[in-house]
Order: C-alpha cells, then structure tokens, then sequence
C-alpha cells in the first residue's frame, strides 16, 4: 500500500470543483448521494453535541448575526441557516448541491423564513449569488463577490478532513466572504491524536481477520472438491483484500477518557479564516504538528497500548488573524464542539488505529511514545485519506526517570491504515 500513500490522486482535487462529467457522476455515487436522503440527514440532526454547539453558537450571538448577510455551505435540510434567519440575520443563502435542498425550502417555509432564506441548488465553486435582486453592494476590492458577512457550515468529517468538504468550504469563502470582516462559523478546527487501550475492539477485529481466511480455506477446498476448479491462486490476493479491511482501516470508536493513555497531542490546527486548500490535502511529515511524543506510566495505565485514536474540535470564537482581528466582529459568546471521549456521543466519534499486537505497559516502568502522523487522500477517491502512523518505544524504570537507563528500545515501526 505504501505507493498508494504516496502517490494521491492524479489532481488530488475534488469533482465539484473544475471536475468533468464523469467525475461528477461518480462522486455524486460515492459522496453527495447519501445526503440527498434524509434518513442520513437525520443522524446529523439527532447528535445533540453537534446541534447544541451550533446553536450556542448562532442563535447565542445573535448580536453578531442581526442583520448580517450568511451563506451557510452545504445547507442540508437547512436547519443552520433557519437558526441564522432566527438570530436576525437580514439574508441567508443556503447552498446545498443535492435535492436535499428542495427539503430545506419546505422547511424554510414551515418555519416561516422564506423570505430571509433563499436555498439556491448547486456547487458552491459553481453557483452566482442574486447580488443585484438583493441589492448587495459588490465588495470594490478585486473580488466583488465578497459580500457575505458570515459563513456558517457544518463540513467536518470523520478525523476532520475524511470527505474533503474543506475543500468547497475554503473555495466559497475565498469567494464570498468579505476579507477582513467576514466571520467563518466554526472559527477554528483543532486535530488530535492520543495512545488508547481498548483490547476488545482490537482483538475483534484481529478475530474478524482469522474468521475470514479460516472461511476462505473452507471455500477453496470446497470449490475444488464439489466444482472441480482450484481457487487457492487468489488466496494471497483475498488475504490482502481482508487485512487491509480488518487490520488496517481505522474503526469508528466511541471510547471513554479512561481509554486514552497520554495527554491528547494537536496534530494539526486550523485557522477557518486563513487555511488554505493546502491544508485540508492532509498532513505531512514536515508539517509543525505532526510529530507526538507519550509518555505513558505503566503502574497507573488501565491497559495496555491498543493503538492510536483520532479526533477533532471545533471552535466559534473571534478571529484570531492579523487581517481579521480589530476589523471583524466581536464574539462575546464563544461555543465549542468537541468528538473527543470526554465529551460523550457523536456522530463522528472517534478513529482508532489499532496496532496488530498491543504495547504492553509494566508495572514501575514508563514508556515513550515517539513517532509522528501523515495523511494523504488516497489515489482512487480524493474525499478518502490514508494514514501512515510511524513511532518508536522507549522503556524505563518510572523512578529512574527521564535519564534513566533504557531497558529496551523498539525499532521504528510504520502502518498504513485506511480511513473507511
Ligand atoms: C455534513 S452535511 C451538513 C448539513 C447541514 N448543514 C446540517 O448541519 O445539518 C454537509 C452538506 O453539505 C453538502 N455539500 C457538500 N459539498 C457541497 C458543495 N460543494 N456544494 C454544496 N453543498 C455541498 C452535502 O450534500 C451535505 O448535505
């Protein structure tokens, strides 16, 4: 898998953006075609952390919001941009690409702000904005486009960036929002990546491997001895086929906080005004963030290493930017959504990357945890990413401490998992 790693999609863009026909209708089969229905629509709504946060954060700032020009990004059944017209807002564009948006008009309508809410179906990189029917001043700045004063959208995936909805989202802003005073709703997105114990997941999907290769030699005799036709060519093929699945994608996870074995480390940090497309392609070796460092104490730790897990944050707060601090509205009431363990269910969850053995941890010794994390889309599906994990260990007695002498030293290890 490790050319596949490197080696991303030949543009590594997403179709709604400059793609062709064909592209599309693909990623219309492989992405957009699950939100155009609304039991999936449903499972968003019904994440009350996710609802809580978002409405915290629109409807708690309604000084912000009155009066205001919003584009919500990805509008979906609409329920953020009703909650933008609630707070005041005196035109909200709700943009959905999928005939999801047909749904949001009835719910505009039902909740009597149809007036405020235009739902305009489309692409965000490709649709134009009513400027002159709703009589926006075009911005006199080299983008006269840039007229919208708030941009709300709810883009994240799982571990963040899965989807690459940022994508759209940095393309729209760029677009549409006004450079200095325009506020991104959430403000700041936060990535992170602790050690975690969780043996029964790991040791289930361990299980679910051997399950599948012992049925494969129960079918390959079988074929041979009932068919007459010898299969056991496409073993290791099959075998491949069934790790990759069992043992190297990650699992949605809903863990406790006594799950997580070291102080959570930021893998990456976005700034929603300034980020670029850039970011939202992954995260390199060299990116500041990358690299981790646990320390893990062995007589306190309920278990041992299992693997890694993954989550994000999202911040509503002020702009933090030098462009935007001083010219962009004031957020006196700042909201947080957090799918870490501490904070309990979410749609999202948590991704874990369970090692193929468990790190064991021992009584009176303390183990390091040196290694850092890539991400990459993957070559066949730019809304997919790849995660390679590469970390060492160190040993040492606990009340020797950091100097003390090392009582065994690991190689480096690297895994290449897939996020489903
Ligand atoms: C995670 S859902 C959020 C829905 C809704 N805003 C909510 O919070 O319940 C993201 C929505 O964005 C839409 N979407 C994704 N990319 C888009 C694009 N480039 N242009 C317009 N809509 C897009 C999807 O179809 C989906 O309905």
């Amino acid at each position: 898998m490790s050319d596949d790693f490197v080696n991303a999609s030949d543009t590594g863009e997403i179709p709604s953006f400059n793609g062709d026909a064909k592209a599309k209708a693909t990623d219309f089969a492989q992405y957009f075609c699950s939100y155009a229905q609304l039991y999936h629509q449903k499972q968003m709504l019904a994440d009350h952390n996710r609802m809580a946060a978002y409405h915290s954060a629109i409807v708690g700032n309604a000084n912000v919001f009155k009066d205001k020009v919003v584009m919500d990004v990805g509008t979906g059944s609409g329920i953020l941009a009703v909650w933008a017209a609630q707070a005041g807002a005196r035109k909200v564009y709700a943009v959905e690409y999928t005939d999801m948006a047909k749904h949001a008009e009835k719910v505009m309508v039902a909740n009597g702000v149809q007036d405020i809410v235009t739902v305009i179906q489309g692409a965000v990189e490709e649709i134009e904005l009513p400027m002159e029917e709703d009589s926006l001043t075009p911005n006199d700045g080299d983008n006269p486009t840039q007229v919208v004063d708030i941009i709300i959208s709810e883009w994240m995936g799982y571990f963040l960036l899965r989807e690459s909805m940022l994508d759209s989202l940095i393309r729209a802003r760029d677009k549409f929002l006004k450079p200095k005073a325009g506020l991104m709703f959430p403000s700041h997105t936060t990535m992170y990546f602790a050690p975690v114990t969780d043996e029964n997941e790991r040791k289930a999907s361990a299980q679910d491997y051997g399950n599948a290769m012992c049925d494969w030699h129960e079918f390959a005799e079988g074929t041979k001895n009932t068919y007459g036709v010898d299969m056991s060519i496409l073993e290791a093929d099959f075998n491949r086929e069934q790790k990759e699945y069992y043992m190297l994608s990650s699992r949605w996870s809903e863990l406790t906080s006594d799950a997580v074995l070291g102080e959570p480390s930021i893998i990456k940090h976005l700034d929603m005004a300034t980020c670029t497309i850039e970011d939202s392609r992954g995260v390199s070796k060299d990116a500041k963030d990358s690299k981790f460092e646990f320390t893990v104490d062995g007589s306190s730790a309920n278990g041992p290493i299992s693997g890694f897990s993954g989550w994000f944050t999202a911040d509503f707060k002020s702009r933090t930017d030098v462009d935007g601090l001083g010219a962009a509205p004031v957020i006196s009431y700042p909201a947080f959504l957090s799918t870490g363990p501490e904070n309990g269910y979410t749609h999202w969850g948590q991704q874990t990357f369970y090692n193929p053995s468990p790190i064991p941890l021992l009584r009176g010794e303390t183990t390091k945890i040196v290694g850092y994390v890539e991400m990459m889309r993957t070559k066949e599906n730019s809304r997919l990413y790849n995660c390679r994990i590469t970390h060492s260990i160190t040993r040492r007695n606990t009340d020797a401490g950091e100097d003390g002498q090392v009582l065994h030293a690991s190689h480096e290890n690297s895994v290449i998992y897939q996020i489903p």
